[in-house]
């Protein structure tokens, strides 16, 4: 995706967004193809919707936006809104919904599509319109879906059974040069005023002062995270927050979700797959207590949201903010780790052509990284186009989660795209980094190697 969407032709913006439209929906397909009707419709975990909810959800979506609001049409099917409204219904209520089975949800998300690919036809771009410039709507919705695509490949992780899934291996790992990154601290523009696709709470641009810090190199990795189970890290209050290790109690949490001791060896699983602990891959599935805990007992600390994004954009060399660490063009395979290309985290070293400008890795695709911020509103915030997309959830509930994972696709994952959720959820594709304060005594060693 590009941020010069207003340099193309009306022709060259449909083309894109029916592109975009065609590479989310084969995903949804391939997710919900890959299991049987039973399957669909049983709900794997409390914590997610049966994938036939996503699926007729997706639909619904898609027709209230570009059906109904931008294209003007009448309604395909206004009598299923409700049980598709996800503020209407929590997750764990939505399969006692009387919901569209399978067939028909088919039927329905393809009559939409059809419907919306007519309105792509004859939608005129340049009507003043702030949902229809840039066919921000389309792309508001193409977001929509590959973010239930994510949701759902997180319920394929949740499902029990055996493996329908299938990708290529991330490619290999690297020893890294250092363990982290000092990065000087300065004044640089964090979000955006000018993706055209980037959603409200993203926006607008606006100046952020930092202090120097260091930064890990890559995310935290199993074998990291190991030694801080073995350590005892899970038994001693000492290392956990009191709402941490309040969750600790409540949850009887022991190591990250999907790790298991077999035989006295530890193994983890995933979409169906067990196997050994592999040492070098970022940890995954720990909760915000968690992820807070161990960078206690590391000596270090979570990065801030603000933290996180100077690392990932600023340019000390032109005083830039990039779009994406590596530079300001999309993500390719090269870059990051995106998209479900590959089944789970690369190994730490897999993206030296993703690297930030200050040498920092992988802050882009493998595993959303918790921050320690709570998910607020940004200076000069407006809801729009609802304030259902995140005015109701800013506030202490939720804590930031940023970059993306393996399970992102790059149409999401800006880097200023802004994910949140409850510091106790472990389902979601997390992990997460560590920083630290810089001392004085570092700062000036740092000056002086520089004039050396
Ligand atoms: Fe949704």
């Amino acid at each position: 995706m590009t941020h010069q969407l207003s340099d193309l032709s009306a022709e060259g913006l449909r083309a894109l967004v029916a592109e975009q439209l065609e590479r989310s929906r084969a995903r949804t397909v391939q997710l919900t193809d890959a299991v049987d009707t039973d399957d669909l419709v049983r709900q794997h975990s409390k914590l997610m919707s049966p994938l036939v909810w996503d699926y007729a959800h997706i639909g619904n979506q898609e027709e209230l936006w570009l059906v109904r609001d931008v294209g003007g049409r009448e309604p395909v099917r206004q009598d299923i809104d409700e049980l598709y409204d996800a503020f209407m219904h929590p997750r764990a209520d939505r399969p006692t919904l009387p919901l569209l089975g399978p067939a028909e949800t088919r039927a329905y998300v393809g009559e939409v599509r059809d419907k919306v690919l007519d309105v792509l036809d004859h939608v005129k771009f340049d009507h003043g319109r702030e949902l229809v410039d840039n066919a921000f709507a389309f792309g508001m919705i193409v977001q929509h879906e590959q973010q239930h695509d994510e949701t759902m490949l997180a319920t394929h992780q949740l499902r029990a059974g055996v493996p329908v899934l299938d990708a290529p291996p991330p490619p290999p790992g690297r020893r890294l040069a250092a363990a982290e990154v000092l990065v000087p601290g300065g004044t640089f523009e964090m979000g955006t005023s000018i993706e055209p696709w980037a959603l409200d709470n993203e926006r607008p641009a606006h100046a952020v002062r930092v202090a120097p810090y260091f930064i890990d190199t890559a995310p935290v990795t199993n074998g990291d995270y190991l030694k801080f189970v073995l350590g005892g890290g899970y038994e001693d209050a000492r290392w956990w927050s009191e709402a941490g290790w309040a969750q600790v109690q409540k949850a009887s949490l022991v190591g990250p979700r999907f790790w298991d001791l077999v035989d006295g060896q530890w193994t983890r699983t995933r979409f169906g797959h067990s196997e050994l602990l592999p040492l070098d891959e970022p940890v995954m599935h720990v909760c915000f207590y968690e992820a807070e805990a161990y960078a206690k007992w590391a000596g270090k600390r979570l990065p801030t949201e603000e933290e996180w994004e100077f690392a990932a954009r600023f340019d000390p060399a032109t005083g830039r903010t990039r779009r994406f660490p590596w530079g300001d063009e999309s993500p390719g395979p090269q870059h990051a780790n995106l998209g479900q290309r590959h089944l789970g985290p690369a190994p730490v070293g897999a993206y030296p052509a993703g690297a930030s400008p200050l040498g920092v890795e992988q802050l882009i695709g493998d595993v959303w990284e918790w921050t320690s911020s709570d998910f607020r509103p940004y200076p000069g915030f407006r809801a729009f186009p609802y304030d259902e997309y995140s005015l109701v959830f800013f506030g202490t509930d939720y804590k930031v989660l940023r970059g993306g994972s393996f399970g992102t696709d790059e149409v999401v994952a800006r880097g200023t795209f802004r994910n949140w959720d409850y510091p106790i959820r472990r389902q979601i594709f997390a992990g997460f980094r560590c920083a630290r304060d810089a001392q004085p005594a570092e700062l000036a060693a740092a000056e002086h190697s520089e004039l050396v």
